[in-house]
């Protein structure tokens, strides 16, 4: 769909997946805009920064390290790292999509509801790939949080 998107309108489009075999299958698929990188998403992040100072990311959408409901602290930790990889690349405009960071137990898919239930009893905080970026930015005046569901999407105001 990004591909697509930068295949009609322009612009670049990098994917990044910390194993070979999905970046194999994507290549036959995808349009000369889209660069297929295999590394982990962290250190991509931090290099493409690095090597683009001046630059702003439009969309970033983090993905990765896939949630356990039980135990999401992993997945968490990796998304607050992804994002302040990035954010040096943030600036107003830009959107922020974060998936697996669902608002609340009745928006998650039903064979990990009842985790998630139990988690959020437990914790008093939804599990969530977001779980740590949401009460960051909900607590700065950067952004605008455009949606909450089961994906957040923030917008940068500055
Ligand atoms: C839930 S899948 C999502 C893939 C893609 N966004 C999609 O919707 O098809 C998560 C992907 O993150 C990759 N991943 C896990 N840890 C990663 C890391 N540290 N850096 C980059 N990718 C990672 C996994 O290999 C897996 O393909």
């Amino acid at each position: 769909m990004f591909d697509d998107y930068v295949d009609c309108f322009g612009g670049e489009f990098y994917t990044v997946d910390i194993r070979l075999l999905p970046l194999m299958q994507m290549r036959s698929l995808v349009s000369h805009r889209t660069q297929l990188i295999c590394d982990d998403s962290v250190r991509f992040l931090e290099r493409w920064v690095h090597s683009n100072p001046r630059r702003k990311a439009d969309l970033v959408y983090l993905d990765s390290y896939d949630l356990d409901p039980r135990s999401p602290y992993a997945a968490a930790v990796h998304g607050i790292r992804e994002y302040l990889a990035i954010r040096p690349a943030l600036g107003e405009g830009s959107l922020l999509l974060v998936d697996d960071t669902p608002i609340s137990p009745d928006v998650c898919p039903p064979e990990w509801r009842h985790e998630a239930e139990a988690f959020l009893e437990r914790e008093g905080v939804m599990p969530g790939k977001g779980m740590l970026i949401v009460p960051y930015l909900d607590s700065t005046r950067a952004v605008t949080k455009m949606h909450h569901g089961y994906q957040v999407l923030y917008r940068f105001d500055r």
